[in-house]
């Protein structure tokens, strides 16, 4: 059976090229699928890739991933800063988790220097623009190489 990789994006990332592109850049969430998926085809992996503003429906996709993923990468946005709920569901997973961020939170506000997430994610991927999103998934193509 092709092993699954989930892309998980919180809250506004729908916006991404009309939000803030001096922040986010101009790439839109489809080009940055586009691109993750060309790089899953690439590998034979096949990727389910999500965006919603809502936590719970975040929540049910990181459980949907629980259940048949070899990998989770996510940007929770917002989320990332507020949501022990996520942290939570993502704790409950064994596969790996790559948290990802196209900013450098760490230039920003104070407020965006903590994440709930990086407590269990097992690498993350910040400021690296829409690049961020491939290089979280060769990460986790990587780590699926090695339990092989
Ligand atoms: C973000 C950074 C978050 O602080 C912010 O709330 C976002 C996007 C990023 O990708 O840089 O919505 O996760």
């Amino acid at each position: 059976m092709t092993k699954k990789l989930y892309v998980l994006n919180g809250p506004n990332l729908n916006l991404l090229g009309k939000r803030e592109p001096d922040i986010y850049g101009h790439e839109t969430l489809a080009d940055i699928e586009a691109r993750c998926r060309a790089l899953c085809q690439d590998h034979g992996f096949e990727l389910c890739f999500f965006q919603s503003n809502s936590e719970g429906q975040l929540i049910d996709w990181i459980q949907e991933a629980r259940e048949t993923a070899c990998g989770i990468a996510i940007n929770p946005a917002a989320y990332t800063h507020t949501s022990v709920a996520i942290l939570d569901a993502l704790s409950a997973c064994e596969c790996p988790v790559i948290e990802v961020h196209l900013s450098n939170v760490h230039k920003r506000e104070a407020f965006r220097h903590h994440s709930y997430v990086s407590l269990r994610a097992d690498g993350i991927v910040i400021g690296c623009g829409a690049q961020g999103y491939e290089l979280a998934l060769q990460r986790l193509i990587a780590l699926n190489a090695d339990t092989e």
